[in-house]
């Protein structure tokens, strides 16, 4: 178990074994679910081939320049996001506490879709969904009820496999920051990249795989002049790259203190684009193969997330020469993608929690990850899940991780003006130095740009509600999730600091942490000449 096991957040902080340890795990929680079922389809349906530009200005102007500032932020001020943010200044705990529990409400339900891509694995096996896939998705796997609302009617076959992954999850957490996560990671990955790798080569000899690629990237030049493309990228990058989940800040904390932030950012950030390229090939060539073998239009067939993955997967296993080995690749992979993601999402509750209360690794995983699981299994394994599922996920990443991604950047660039300090601290760790340019970016470009996105979500769903859902159930589970997350960090940020929490934990150096709290009489003045200096 962790070195960490059972003492209190007052002991040193855990540290990754190196950089490459770290980019492993933060490249684990990047590639994710959104990389394989999420970027094939928007890209399809945002201009194709075309969308390759918003999506590398996307990638260059906001993806990267968030990695740079939540990684100077985590390193910086060594702690999760409420205590690296509360140490960056007083007020901004709140925010922490906002991105902490954006993460816990994807973990819950981030859970519930890896359970299911467990049974496909074993259901690719069998073909156990038989000549209708939608039929056996929706009625004999899941039970789907008419009802929307919550029960507590089971579904055991969703049950058992959600157990496991959390038994899974929290297994690895107990074992800490590197013998846990990196260690997960560095076997993960490469299989996942074999897997997926292999899933492609298998995919693009299918017949007609080259419809689908043509599909996939014939470009329509004329989307460029539309915003709905550019909206599209930037939320895409966004949720990708995990960004304002708080994932990237914690992940940073446990770094050594000589650690090149900006160079390990691009390596994280340009292997995710890859890995999201490599899975719109895989994707759209096997859509290729079904609209060919169907004699439909590509566009028929396409979907995104679980309508895609679920249902159009198993449909093109079940005609695929040597659909069995198909199924097993790509619902294996998911499997492996997700189940990093899910890790990390967990590791900013727990290391949250941990910082806050002080407690021990083991004691916060048992402490924290079993509610966490329960939760889960509670909302998630009856026959409602599938409907708040959806509306859960579809609100928490257009309003919750939009909006505290905005909060943060207008925080730090307008109120506390903390981006010269965090500019300071990148370039003297890191080989590839930032200029002014990054602070524009940061500062000016990405918030305009989620300004406008998030004031054009909000339009459409209170013109338009959510799917055909009802009124009640989008307003107590959609909206009423956004904003409980909101108070609900607010209240947590006005709890007292426990007297064994890490806030003045020293350094791994045994120096003071940079940031004004450490020094009572700073209390409310703000000076970042306080504490260690990198
Ligand atoms: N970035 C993770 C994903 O793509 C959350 O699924």
């Amino acid at each position: 178990m962790s070195s960490g096991s059972g003492s209190p957040a007052h002991a040193r902080r855990e540290t990754f074994s190196g950089r490459s340890a770290f980019i492993f795990a933060a490249i684990g929680s990047a590639v994710g679910l959104g990389n394989i079922w999420r970027f094939p389809y928007i890209a399809y349906s945002n201009g194709g081939g075309a969308f390759i530009i918003p999506y590398l200005v996307a990638l260059l102007t906001a993806g990267i320049p968030m990695l740079f500032l939540f990684y100077a932020i985590g390193h910086r001020y060594r702690g999760s996001p409420p205590l690296a943010f509360r140490r960056l200044h007083p007020g901004t705990e709140v925010l922490g506490w906002w991105q902490v529990l954006v993460s816990l409400v994807i973990t819950v339900y981030y859970a519930a879709v890896i359970a299911w891509a467990l049974s496909y694995v074993w259901f690719s096996v069998t073909q156990a969904w038989g000549d209708d896939p939608g039929a056996f998705f929706l009625n004999q796997y899941l039970h789907v009820s008419e009802d929307f609302g919550l029960t507590l009617d089971f579904v055991p076959g969703v049950l058992t496999p959600l157990v496991l992954v959390w038994v899974a999850a929290l297994a690895v957490l107990a074992f800490g920051v590197q013998k846990g996560i990196a260690r997960l990671s560095m076997v993960f990955m490469p299989l996942l990249f074999l897997l997926f790798g292999a899933l492609v080569v298998f995919a693009l000899f299918l017949p007609g795989a080259g419809r689908g690629l043509d599909a996939l990237f014939t470009p329509d030049w004329s989307e460029l002049t539309t915003s709905s493309i550019w909206i599209a990228a930037y939320g895409q990058i966004f949720f990708s790259l995990s960004v304002g989940f708080g994932i990237m800040v914690t992940y940073s904390s446990y770094l050594k203190k000589k650690t090149d932030l900006t160079s390990s950012a691009l390596v994280v950030g340009f292997s995710n684009s890859a890995f999201e390229l490599l899975a719109g090939i895989g994707v759209f060539a096997a859509l290729g193969f079904i609209a060919t073998n169907t004699g439909q239009p590509v566009d028929e067939v396409a979907a995104s997330g679980v309508g895609l993955a679920f249902i159009g997967f198993p449909t093109i296993i079940s005609q695929a020469p040597g659909g069995v080995f198909l199924g097993v690749l790509f619902f294996a992979s998911l499997v492996f993608a997700g189940f990093t993601s899910f890790v990390s999402l967990i590791e900013v509750v727990l290391s949250a929690v941990r910082d806050k209360l002080g407690l021990g690794r083991v004691a916060a995983t048992l402490g924290v990850g079993i509610p966490m699981a329960v939760l889960s299994v509670v909302l998630f394994s009856p026959s409602t899940g599938l409907n708040l599922l959806d509306v859960t996920d579809a609100y928490v990443n257009s309003f919750g991780i939009v909006a505290v991604a905005l909060a943060v950047l207008m925080t730090l660039a307008v109120l506390i003006n903390a981006l010269p300090v965090l500019r300071n601290h990148l370039n003297a760790v890191s080989s590839f130095r930032v200029g002014r340019g990054w602070q524009l970016m940061v500062a000016g470009v990405t918030p305009i740009i989620l300004g406008y996105t998030l004031i054009n979500s909000l339009q459409d769903h209170i013109r338009d509600g959510y799917e055909d859902m009802p009124g009640w159930f989008v307003g107590t589970f959609g909206w009423g999730t956004v904003v409980g997350i909101i108070v609900l960090a607010w209240l947590i940020s006005r709890i007292p600091w426990s007297t064994r929490s890490a806030l003045d934990a020293p350094d791994l150096d045994g120096k003071p942490v940079a940031g004004p709290v450490l020094d009572p009489a700073m209390d409310g003045k703000w000076s970042h000449e306080t504490g260690a200096q990198s």
